[in-house]
């Protein structure tokens, strides 16, 4: 596997689930795999979870980990082609990237959306140039439109909890007070998609999502209809995807308090569990009742992170096994 950007790229999902389970059995067991291996971990954008589990799970398969935070210490980096670098930037991603490739064997990357330029960012302009001059694998820590070891994390909780063969889960947009970009919904639609689901959105109108991560999804405008007979509840804001009016691309527009997840949301459902890829806002996106209650499961959500982090790398560095990539 050379790059970790979508469902696909898993190649069988039921058997990447599988192998999630025998990791979470023994995470240590496949501690040669990264012995002498380093993963350069790159953030253009904060984390916790991400950062914690990605790290953690790259120490659990023998890896030696380097972190970079672009934005601390760091030289600023130029993204944009064809400028004069005039300004505060100094070095050129076209320098920085196989520099930065040099030192390591797998690079994971973070880069948000700037939800200015939808095509900018729906075309992946940042993480596609380490794809393109790194020469080294490459796996999304979340970039502009992906979140795809957030998903995959999501998947093997829903695995877990679920009590029927073939759950419902709803994916609802719920309000916030900062534009947020669309990179977990679109991921998480994506890989509903792929699972043995019942799959629902719910949103107000003109937060519709791209339809190449929509694919076959029910799309439920009234919120009630959408909860009920749900097994899972996935809550979470995104701003305006631009797909019926590219001019509101990034927007706001709407933040109807109606729409946060509280005890009665609940109350629709069929005994629902409740799931976000936190950080959350209580009191927008969710109640403290609900976030608090024993239907809660966020915090194995969270903990599976370290789960899917360590498939994906390790199914990188059975690649790295078989391949041979230039040293720069
Ligand atoms: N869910 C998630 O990606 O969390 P962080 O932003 O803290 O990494």
């Amino acid at each position: 596997m050379n790059t970790f950007f979508n469902v696909e790229d898993l190649g069988n999902l039921q058997q990447a689930l599988d192998e999630a389970k025998k990791v979470k059995a023994n995470r240590y067991a496949y501690q040669e795999l990264g012995k002498n291996k380093t993963l350069l971990m790159i953030f253009f954008n904060n984390s916790l979870r991400t950062r914690l589990s990605t790290q953690k799970a790259a120490t659990n398969l023998g890896m030696n980990v380097i972190v970079l935070d672009v934005n601390a210490g760091a030289w600023k980096l130029e993204t944009e082609r064809d400028v004069v670098m005039d300004g505060d930037k100094s070095e050129h991603l076209l320098e920085a990237i196989p520099v930065m490739a040099s030192y390591c064997d797998i690079i994971a990357v973070r880069s948000f959306a700037g939800l200015v330029d939808r095509e900018f960012d729906y075309a992946e302009t940042i993480v596609q140039q380490f794809v393109r001059y790194s020469g080294r694998p490459v796996l999304a820590m979340e970039t502009a439109t992906v979140h795809p070891l957030q998903a995959f994390a999501d998947l093997i909780t829903i695995e877990e909890y679920k009590t029927k063969a073939r759950p419902k889960v709803v994916l609802t947009w719920a309000p916030h007070c900062k534009a947020l970009p669309q990179a977990v919904p679109n991921s998480f639609a994506q890989w509903m998609n792929a699972a043995d689901v019942d799959f629902v959105i719910t949103h107000p109108e003109g937060y519709e999502l791209d339809p190449k991560f929509v694919g076959r999804a029910r799309i439920e405008h009234n919120q009630k209809r959408a909860f009920a007979a749900a097994d899972f509840i996935y809550a979470k804001n995104w701003s305006c995807p631009g797909v019926k009016n590219a001019a509101d691309y990034g927007k706001i527009l709407s933040r109807e308090m109606s729409w946060t997840v509280d005890e009665e949301h609940m109350s629709w459902t069929d005994n629902a569990f409740f799931m976000h890829c936190l950080p959350v806002r209580r009191g927008l996106i969710v109640t403290d009742e609900v976030i608090g209650s024993p239907k809660s499961i966020v915090i194995p959500e969270a903990a599976n992170r370290e789960i899917s982090a360590e498939v994906v790398l390790k199914k990188m560095l059975e690649s790295l096994s078989s391949q041979s990539y230039s040293t720069l």
